[in-house]
């Protein structure tokens, strides 16, 4: 009943209301008033969004409002105009490493891109993405290497014959997850690669203009994900988007095929496209093994994740509970172990009852407070609490150990990964380094750490390595901590 109601009293009201030649005055200026407002967002954007006097990204209300009135409306931007009207595809600032590329006006039709541009150095086709297919261990998978149908690259004067001459532009920051779900749904790949390696080459266009914010994306789009298969099995990936990003919607793949169906040309004002396959053909992805691997060689500033911090832990925590660096941090360091003893891959059990009772002591001696945290037994709130509080995080290699995303840089913030002894992989190591946190790995009575800018050689998974036997010696632990906060 409602519905029709609802329905029949709008169609009422319009006939009504066109009726009275005011109300048709009223709308006459009112449409000429947002075309106006969208020709100035279009030429104006991005001047408009980097204005914003916040030092951090922000979400701009203001173009955002515009924006989203805008229908339908022609490529404008005069300065990069072609004689076809098209504007060319390009990389801001040059923030591209493989499988992390921003595009400004990368088009899209059929589901396939297309990259308008005439400049010979413009990076190929398989750093920017690859085909939709699972990856196998040991090869015999299919063919990632991508084709025609994900990807071409058009000169200017051919756009309209390709393109048609109609297209409908969306707006603002898209970051697009060009991802199959075999990796995605992960705490870890979810927010330690895609998310942080995405940032920080977003970031890189920061360098070329210091003073202006970055503004947060407006949606995220997840070509080849449905039934929301990027979430974890941990239940960490959703609920912390929606708190580092509260008004962003998370497309999937029924967004895409309604791209396609639309059966135009949609222009992407700016996208970050990320592809797992494609980044680790950087040659560093044979040193790393990981997908953000090529990400590191790509410079930004200091603190670039600044802002998704400060937005989650603002979203997440009450108002007191939010650290802030401009006042005196507490007299006592929190050093956070995070135990994972009711998991599969943990601590010999006296070595974790020695471990507790070790830093139990230091915290006795006054050194500083000692927290034992069960994740798996805490809400989510009271985990980011907790992390936002921490200097020193210890912990056995794993998933838990990406919650130093939260944890604010300091020049003692610590990162102490437990292995068993000669495992290594640089999952929470890549994490510290963009974090600024220092990063130490522990095999049992020798610990590794390295200076900025050098790094451990070798991935190594010996037997054990996920078991439940890993050793630690606690006064290695004890002894880097004492050397942390002394
Ligand atoms: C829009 O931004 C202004 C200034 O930053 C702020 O005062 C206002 O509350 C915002 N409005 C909304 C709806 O977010
Ligand atoms: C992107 O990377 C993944 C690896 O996770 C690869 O299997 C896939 O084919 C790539 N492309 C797409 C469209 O998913
Ligand atoms: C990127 O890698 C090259 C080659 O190893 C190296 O010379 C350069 O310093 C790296 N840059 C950054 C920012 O890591
Ligand atoms: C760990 O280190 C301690 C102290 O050196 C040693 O006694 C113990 O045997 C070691 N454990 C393993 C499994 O190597």
């Amino acid at each position: 009943m409602a519905p029709t109601q609802s329905r029949s009293c709008c169609r009422f009201s319009i006939r009504n209301a066109l009726r009275h030649p005011i109300a048709i005055l009223k709308v006459v200026i009112l449409t000429t008033a947002v075309l106006f407002f969208t020709y100035l967002t279009r030429s104006y954007s991005a001047s408009l969004a980097f204005k914003s006097p916040s030092p951090y990204a922000q979400y701009d209300n203001f173009t955002s409002t515009l924006s989203d009135s805008a229908v339908s409306v022609p490529p404008l931007s005069p300065a990069k105009v072609k004689t076809s009207g098209w504007e060319e595809t390009v990389i801001p600032s040059g923030a591209h490493v493989h499988g992390f590329t921003v595009l400004d006006n990368i088009y899209l039709r059929d589901g396939t891109f297309y990259v308008v541009t005439d400049d010979p150095s413009f990076p190929p086709r398989n750093r920017l993405l690859s085909r939709p297919v699972e990856m196998k261990g040991g090869g015999g998978g299919e063919d990632p290497t991508p084709t025609d149908e994900q990807l071409q690259f058009i000169s200017p004067d051919q756009a309209t014959s390709i393109l048609g001459d109609s297209l409908t532009r969306i707006e603002g920051f898209s970051v697009i997850v060009y991802d199959v779900p075999q990796f995605v749904g992960h705490f870890y790949h979810w927010f330690g690669e895609i998310i942080l390696g995405a940032w920080r080459v977003y970031s890189h266009i920061l360098l070329s203009s210091p003073s202006s914010p970055l503004p947060f994306p407006r949606r995220f789009i997840l070509p080849f994900i449905s039934d929301d298969k990027w979430r974890d099995k941990a239940g960490m990936d959703g609920p912390l988007m929606r708190a580092a990003f509260p008004d962003v919607p998370i497309e999937q793949a029924g967004y895409w095929d309604d791209l396609r169906k639309l059966g135009k040309t949609v222009v992407f004002s700016r996208v970050m496209l990320v592809n797992r396959s494609a980044a680790h053909k950087h040659p560093f992805g044979g040193v790393w093994y990981k997908m953000i691997a090529g990400a590191m060689n790509v410079t930004a500033p200091h603190d670039f994740w600044a802002p998704i911090r400060a937005s989650l832990l603002r979203n997440v925590l009450a108002p007191g509970l939010i650290p802030d660096s401009t006042q005196d941090p507490p007299s006592l360091p929190l050093v956070t172990y995070i135990s994972r003893q009711g998991t599969g891959r943990r601590l010999l059990a006296a070595d974790h009852n020695a471990l507790v009772d070790a830093l139990k002591e230091l915290e006795v001696e006054g050194l500083c407070e000692v927290q034992i945290a069960v994740l798996e037994r805490m809400t989510l709130a009271e985990q980011i609490e907790l992390v936002a509080r921490s200097l020193i995080i210890v912990g056995v290699h794993g998933n838990g150990l990406t919650h130093q995303l939260w944890m604010p840089p300091q020049p003692r913030s610590t990162m102490i990964e437990i292995f068993f002894p000669n495992g290594y992989t640089f999952d929470y190591e890549i994490v510290a380094r963009n974090m600024g946190h220092r990063h130490y790995a522990v095999w049992n009575d020798t610990f590794l750490t390295y200076p900025e800018g050098t790094t451990h050689k070798g991935v190594k998974y010996p037997e054990g390595f996920h078991g439940d036997k890993i050793p630690v010696y606690p006064p290695t632990v004890v002894s880097i901590i004492r050397e942390r906060l002394s």
